[in-house]
């Protein structure tokens, strides 16, 4: 390969290194995401004008006009989307890497039909090309399911019998390809078959999954795709295609045991145990009842006036309220009059990991401000006044009282441990897992109903009359 080329996949796989460091802190995030992209548009020009192509001419027009279109596109997707909205368009952007990978695979497949057998690739290219179509294909369907889902367009489909049949369809797709891969087939036939049961498997592997478990499947999704551009990168040859997906699907996994480890599941659990249960699907309802208290934001604000600490939890209707600026204000105002205030921060609060990080970051939150849920757990008990402010299922006590909740066992935030609850929402209305938080009933919570944004706002203004 030319010795330019070489340096500048050298330099443009560096460039994602560096931007993968910079992404793990909100301050340099952004940096980061910018670094790993100018060296992603250097990987593609150097590849486009100085790669020793076999085919002799290469149609500038045709890549020229796809580029334009994928990056005019991709722009104005990216500068529309809302920050709530962003899980889904993560998710359809790995189903667009399942689905190049399976199309590559199909390409690379297609130059192996008819050849003389004893020019025929070896088995472990044939190997690389069918795990390229099939783990494209399983991210393909996977991620739009996941996609429907999290627009809310589709609603979980659990066969009866659905764990065995997708274990089952798992073994039997392993099976299939291992052996098209030791006869090293060139028949198209067989590799539709392994396309459309490969297709088939991501449909029916995410399907049954609901509840609050979608952020560990759409990790794991993401950790696929970067498998996925990783295996076309050994097809090719091409060591930033190599280095760029083992980069995503080291990090999708980290971030899927990250995730389990959050929704106290295990791996195993995800891929082949019965996901979300049963009482995902019913609704379950736990141990809910009894009446609640309302208050209005004069009341609440005389209870945080006096308080020593205060912690802050905020969830998904804090993003969906677009209230990270009020709340910000808030909180500038409560350490002004001398109030202890932190933030605590669940791990899979909000609809994508680090949702609420990223979200406060846009307020400039103090960083240091932002306390893990290990940490803040233990420090409720000595809180006065926690203020809920859209957040539902990373709160509710079902997770440790009620076996048959969906939610149960996931670590919660301990808030109901505090002296004082108020939590802000705009109705009784279930979160993201489709069931009642029996925090709201408790005799210690006040439910301050409204917009988060309006709320927080009269909640400002009463305090600054104190
Ligand atoms: P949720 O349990 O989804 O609850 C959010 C609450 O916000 C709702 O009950 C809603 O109640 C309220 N809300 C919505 N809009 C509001 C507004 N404008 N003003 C005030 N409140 C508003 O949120 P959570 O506690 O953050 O938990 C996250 C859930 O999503 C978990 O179950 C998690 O597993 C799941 N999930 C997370 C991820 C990641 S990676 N973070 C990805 C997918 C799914 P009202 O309608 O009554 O206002």
């Amino acid at each position: 390969m030319n010795i330019i080329l070489s340096i500048i996949y050298l330099i443009s796989t560096i460039t994602f290194v560096i931007g993968l460091k910079l992404l793990g802190h909100p301050e340099t995030a952004k940096k980061g995401n910018l670094i790993a992209a100018i060296g992603m548009v250097v990987a593609i020009i150097g590849t486009l004008f100085l790669h020793d192509f076999e085919v002799p001419t290469i149609n500038y027009v045709l890549i020229g006009a796809a580029l334009l279109v994928g990056t005019v596109l991709g722009y104005i997707i990216a500068m529309k989307v809302a920050m709530t909205k962003m899980p889904e368009l993560v998710s359809l952007f790995n189903g667009f890497g399942g689905g190049s990978a399976l199309l590559i695979g199909l390409v690379e497949f297609s130059k192996n039909v008819g050849v003389d057998p004893a020019l025929k690739p070896s088995a472990a290219i044939t190997a690389t090309i069918l795990s390229a179509i099939a783990i494209g294909s399983i991210t393909f369907t996977g991620s739009l399911v996941a996609w429907a889902k999290l627009n809310g367009s589709m609603k979980d489909v659990r066969l009866p019998k659905y764990n065995l049949i997708n274990n089952v369809l798992f073994l039997a797709l392993v099976a299939f390809a291992s052996y098209i891969t030791v006869v090293n087939t060139d028949s198209y036939l067989l590799v539709y078959i392994l396309l459309f049961v490969s297709l088939i498997y991501g449909y029916l592997f995410v399907a049954p999954i609901g509840g609050a478990d979608m952020p560990v499947v759409i990790s794991l999704l993401n950790s696929l795709t970067g498998i996925a551009a990783a295996i076309t990168g050994i097809l090719y040859g091409n060591m930033v295609m190599l280095v760029g997906g083992i980069l995503v699907g080291s990090a999708g996994l980290i971030l899927t045991f990250v995730m389990c480890k959050a929704m106290n599941r295990s791996l195993s659990n995800v891929i082949f145990g019965a996901f979300g249960g049963d009482a995902a699907v019913a609704g379950a309802t736990g141990k809910t009842g009894g009446s609640i208290k309302k208050t209005t934001a004069s009341d609440s604000a005389v209870l945080l006036n006096y308080a020593s600490k205060v912690v802050i939890v905020p969830g998904y209707g804090l993003a969906v309220a677009q209230a990270q600026h009020v709340i910000h204000e808030l909180e500038l105002l409560l350490t002004e009059k001398g109030v202890d205030v932190s933030y605590a921060i669940h791990p899979v609060a909000g609809r994508m990991p680090g949702h609420m990080n990223v979200l406060l970051a846009e307020s400039n939150v103090d960083y240091d401000k932002l306390i893990e849920m290990d940490d803040i757990n233990p420090q409720f008990p000595n809180t006065d006044v926690v203020l809920v402010v859209g957040a539902n299922d990373v709160v509710n006590p079902a997770a440790h009282n009620d076996p048959s909740s969906p939610i149960y066992g996931m670590p919660i935030l301990d808030v109901e441990n505090a002296k004082h609850i108020i939590v802000n929402k705009r109705s009784m209305n279930a979160g993201y897992a489709g069931i009642e938080n029996e925090l709201f009933f408790n005799q210690k919570t006040s439910m301050l109903f409204g917009d988060a944004k309006s709320a927080l706002t009269e909640l400002v203004s009463e305090l600054k009359n104190m």
